[in-house]
């Protein structure tokens, strides 16, 4: 039976018993809607730790004024059901008076590592994922964090944030969980029309061509870019970026890198998608 919490001194107290009680505190921090992907860090959690606390915030500082905040999906009731299913133990989800109540002023920011890719799209983006991440792990203490690949930079900010900060979490970044056809789950793909969703799996055409050549041998950072734009670019109505960098740096890469990160974003209509693999390292997808 997972018990609800709504404020934030109640998740901290719940979190301090549990590890009183010697129990391990694995932390799942979502946005809700929450589907097979989210899921997946949930099991990860219960391989790892014995206390599993989810944590259910559609933050509204990572969101620019023109983004999609107030028709982002919320899904609250059956997020709950999915969550008692997989035996969660705890799920905070917070009004966002109560994380953010008048005077507040304070943000947290990792300089380098937010400049490219995502940075570059949306500016403030990451300043308020590193805010918030920053209470929820204030709040939860020490602790395993999970977080997906999917959003593959914001996993690497935050794990430099918590080294950086010296915060006692341990971060554990998790594989991307797909559809049958490729399409990486996201919480935005419910807006995509039958059309869009079919043409949105350029990108994962995109990826493959990519991993394809990296197989056979092919190590020319743009030559894998390129083979993942012309895939993409077709299919969809407009690419913010298609990269080819170093997976730890998040910027140019040496002329033949051992591991790739090829990261893209474009959308569908107003739907913005992204997508990931790194070369080297993970299945094909
Ligand atoms: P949200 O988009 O709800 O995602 C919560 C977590 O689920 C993130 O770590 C994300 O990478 C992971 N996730 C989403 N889709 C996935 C997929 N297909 N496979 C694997 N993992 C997936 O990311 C956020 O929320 C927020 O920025 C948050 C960290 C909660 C801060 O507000």
């Amino acid at each position: 039976m997972s018990r609800v919490v709504r404020k934030p001194a109640e998740f901290r107290r719940a979190c301090e018993d549990a590890r009183a009680a010697q129990r391990r505190v694995g932390l799942v921090p979502t946005m809700g809607a929450l589907h097979r992907g989210h899921f997946s860090l949930i099991d990860e959690a219960k391989a790892r730790a014995d206390f599993i606390a989810v944590t259910i915030f559609v933050n509204p500082l990572q969101f620019a004024p023109e983004e999609d905040l107030e028709q982002y999906p919320r899904t609250f009731e059956s997020d709950l059901d999915g969550c008692r299913e997989r035996g969660v133990d705890l799920v905070f989800a917070p009004a966002p008076n109560t994380m953010y109540p008048t005077g507040f002023q304070t943000s947290v920011s990792v300089k380098e590592l937010a400049k490219p890719l995502e940075g570059g799209f949306r500016p403030s983006h990451f300043d308020g994922v590193t805010t918030v991440v920053t209470k929820l792990f204030n709040l939860a203490g020490r602790c395993t964090a999970l977080f997906g690949r999917k959003d593959y930079q914001q996993w690497k900010i935050l794990t430099r944030m918590a080294l950086d900060l010296d915060m006692p979490i341990e971060l554990v970044g998790c594989p991307i969980i797909r559809e049958a056809d490729g399409l990486a789950l996201s919480s935005r793909n419910r807006y995509l029309s039958a059309s869009e969703r079919q043409r949105a799996l350029g990108v994962v055409s995109g990826l493959r061509d990519a991993f394809d050549a990296w197989e056979r041998g092919e190590r020319d950072p743009d030559a894998l870019r390129s083979l993942t734009e012309k895939s993409v670019r077709p299919a969809f109505d407009h690419l913010d970026y298609v990269a080819a960098v170093d997976p730890e740096t998040l910027t140019a890469s040496p002329p033949s890198p051992d591991r790739l990160l090829i990261a893209v974003a474009a959308q569908l209509g107003s739907t913005r998608l992204i997508d990931n693999v790194v070369l080297g390292e993970d299945p094909r997808p």
